[in-house]
């Protein structure tokens, strides 16, 4: 499904020789949330939020880029080896640095980008960036990797280069996305699966709480950490287990020197796993708002277990869960904020946002937005 590219980002383009057009989408993710990096599945799917890349031949050895969306300009040596410590210059040096690291060449070229997509919302906004970088060096110079080749180079990227330890869930399912259909992602084998997204008399509306604690980064850093320690503990009693995501809660328990905290994640992603398989069930067999409860028991383990969650992001998910309306809430991401994913009955779509906004400006003094999103296409060549 080719998409037009927004008036508001033709309205924002800068005069140049623009020849090239990608649209590059955010994602949300159902369920299976700490599980990519934990080698279990997650079931992710592109949304109808993107950033639109414009792309022209540049003059010279250096890359042009303007930031539409922030009004901030950079010029950078593709040739450079250490981050320019501006994050989303380094997101679009890196994949140049992925691209040179496979031999190829990057010749000069200029690009500007913008959209829709909320910076820091918990969309991934900075795999949309990074994916739609990979997509259009890729295209742009006839190269001839496909797209989990994309998906997997801007993965090393984040890890390697920006030193920010996620999973492959965010750039794979920005560049796999299909309209209508979430991807249920073995994160092990990276095979997948396309699950028919049809929930009749439901939709997925996203309550952006607008707070990020303990920077994000370092949080998501703890638990990557915690992990690797409570896979060593396991594995000096189960040497057999490869990594987290099995679903043995009996194993865990058995293990009697696994600290108490280490042994709550562990349960949680076994638990999570499970979650994913049920939903991905439920899902293909049409019993679509039945899902609703492993949202919330999704939301109940990263609170209680995982403990990614956080007050604000606790009262949004609690309002939601507790109304009739409602099947299912819960926090979507990296967590220490960003956003609730709820599945909502049509006819409150409208009361839910009025009712959530309401409430959580009266407790928190502080305006939360409401992201309708629709699953959507995944990165694509759009024309102007
Ligand atoms: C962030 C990371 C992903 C994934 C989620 C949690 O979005 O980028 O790789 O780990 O958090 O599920």
């Amino acid at each position: 499904m080719a998409t037009a590219l927004p008036q508001s980002f033709l309205d924002r383009l800068p005069e140049g020789n623009w020849t090239f057009f990608v649209r590059s989408p955010g994602r949300i993710n159902i369920i299976g949330e700490h599980l990519d990096y934990n080698g279990g599945y997650v079931l992710p799917a592109a949304i109808d939020r993107a950033i639109y890349f414009a792309v022209e031949k540049g003059e010279g050895t250096n890359i042009r880029c303007h930031a539409l969306d922030i009004d901030e300009r950079a010029t950078f040596d593709p040739l450079a080896d250490q981050p320019t410590g501006k994050r989303w210059v380094d997101y679009l040096l890196g994949i140049c640095r992925q691209f040179r690291l496979l031999g190829y060449e990057i010749p000069a070229f200029n690009i500007a980008f913008g959209g829709d997509l909320p910076i820091g919302g918990g969309l991934s906004s900075s795999a949309a960036l990074e994916g739609g970088m990979a997509f259009l060096l890729n295209d742009f110079f006839g190269r001839p990797l496909d797209r989990l080749q994309l998906a997997t180079m801007c993965q090393r990227s984040s890890n390697d280069f920006l030193d920010i330890p996620t999973g492959i869930m965010d750039q794979f399912a920005s560049l796999h996305g299909r309209a209508g259909k979430a991807l249920l992602l073995d994160t092990l084998s990276l095979n997948y699966e396309e699950i028919a997204i049809e929930i009749p008399d439901y939709s997925f509306i996203l309550i952006n709480s607008q707070v990020e604690h303990e920077l994000p980064e370092s949080g998501y850093k703890d638990r990557v950490r915690e992990c690797k320690m409570a896979l060593n503990t396991i594995q000096e009693k189960f040497p057999e287990i490869k990594h987290l995501a099995f679903n043995s809660p009996g194993k865990i328990k058995a293990v009697y020197h696994l600290s108490p905290h280490l042994q709550d994640r562990a349960l949680y992603l076994c638990g999570e796993q499970a979650r994913v398989e049920y939903t991905a069930k439920n899902l293909k067999e049409s019993h679509g708002s039945s899902v609703g409860k492993f949202l919330n028991d999704s939301h109940e383990g990263q609170r209680d277990l995982y403990e990614v969650s956080c007050p604000e992001i606790d009262f949004l998910q609690s309002f939601a869960q507790w109304h009739p309306d409602v099947a299912g809430s819960r926090l979507m991401g990296g967590g220490f904020g960003g956003c609730t994913l709820n599945l909502v009955h049509d006819s409150y779509v409208e009361g839910f946002v009025e009712d959530v906004k309401r409430l959580y400006l009266r407790k928190y003094k502080i305006e939360a937005t409401a992201i309708p999103v629709k699953i959507a296409d995944g990165t694509e060549v759009i024309q102007a």
